[in-house]
């Protein structure tokens, strides 16, 4: 039996109240969904998997001084967060031409670009997350100017942040998408990177052979997503090698 409050369900993930004021309880699920919830999909040890992780990015991104939502992993499920303003965009950073840029441009995937590339979307599911501008962000106040920023300036530190320890991993980084929130302090307020960073929310190309180990697996029918998720926490030394990634019990994790 759930007895805690239920703050709210989105897609892949449900937030409850935390134990202490000021936190909530991150949970993720096994759901997938792609084109806006149009496909759907439970793909069993997703959810533990993406955790680990979601984990893992922020606890880094924590040790670097890029201040997060993260406190800590309570389970193989569920992490600790502190509670924050969720600002309503989706960040998306670009390093190599892929999905809606490809598309919307004619550039062919896997092109470099001649810059990292900053978008934002605005997050309603009723528009489709419709592509915006710094205009329309802050012309409907949705952030401040300052804000805005605070956000590029966090979006290019964790680019640079996960290329690097992707490349360690013989893993190229495509892009990604983040999300920010407002973290209140002693009546200061600041920008946090929030949500989660994982496998569902990057693009992630094996360097050797351009193998997809992201969610395209799923919204492209590729097969393999649990196996490639887990592939990716074991070249980030989550996940043993001796690990079977889709035993029954779900994966088996290295402890942290
Ligand atoms: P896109 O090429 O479809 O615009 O996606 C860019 C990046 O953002 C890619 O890494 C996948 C991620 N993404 C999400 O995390 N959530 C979404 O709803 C979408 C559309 C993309």
């Amino acid at each position: 039996m759930n007895r805690r409050r239920r703050i709210y369900e989105g897609k892949a993930k449900i937030l409850y109240e935390g134990p202490e004021p000021g936190t909530l309880v991150q949970h993720f699920k096994d759901d997938a969904t792609a084109f806006n919830a149009k496909k759907h999909e439970v793909i069993d040890g997703k959810g533990v998997l993406n955790n680990r992780i979601s984990e893992y990015i922020f606890q880094n991104l924590n040790d670097i001084g890029v201040p997060t939502h993260f406190l800590r992993r309570l389970n193989m499920r569920e992490q600790l967060i502190r509670e924050v303003e969720i600002i309503p965009l989706e960040i998306v950073v670009r390093n190599v031409a892929a999905g809606s840029l490809s598309t919307r441009l004619g550039i062919e995937e896997g092109t470099q670009l001649p810059r990292s590339i900053i978008e934002f979307y605005y997050k309603n599911d009723a528009l489709g997350d419709p592509m915006v501008s710094e205009e329309h962000v802050t012309a409907f106040g949705w952030a401040a100017p300052q804000e805005i920023d605070d956000i590029m300036s966090l979006a290019i530190r964790v680019n640079d942040f996960l290329s690097g320890l992707f490349l360690g991993a013989g893993i190229r980084l495509v892009d990604f998408k983040m999300e920010c929130g407002r973290l209140w302090e002693n009546e200061m307020v600041r920008i946090v990177v929030a949500d989660e960073i994982s496998p569902d929310s990057c693009r992630l190309w094996d360097m050797k052979t351009n193998e997809k180990m992201d969610k395209d697996r799923f919204r492209r029918d590729l097969g393999g997503l649990v196996e490639a998720y887990s592939e990716v926490a074991k070249r980030l030394g989550i996940l043993s090698e001796s690990d079977n990634p889709v035993a029954k019990s779900g994966p088996t994790l290295v402890k942290g």
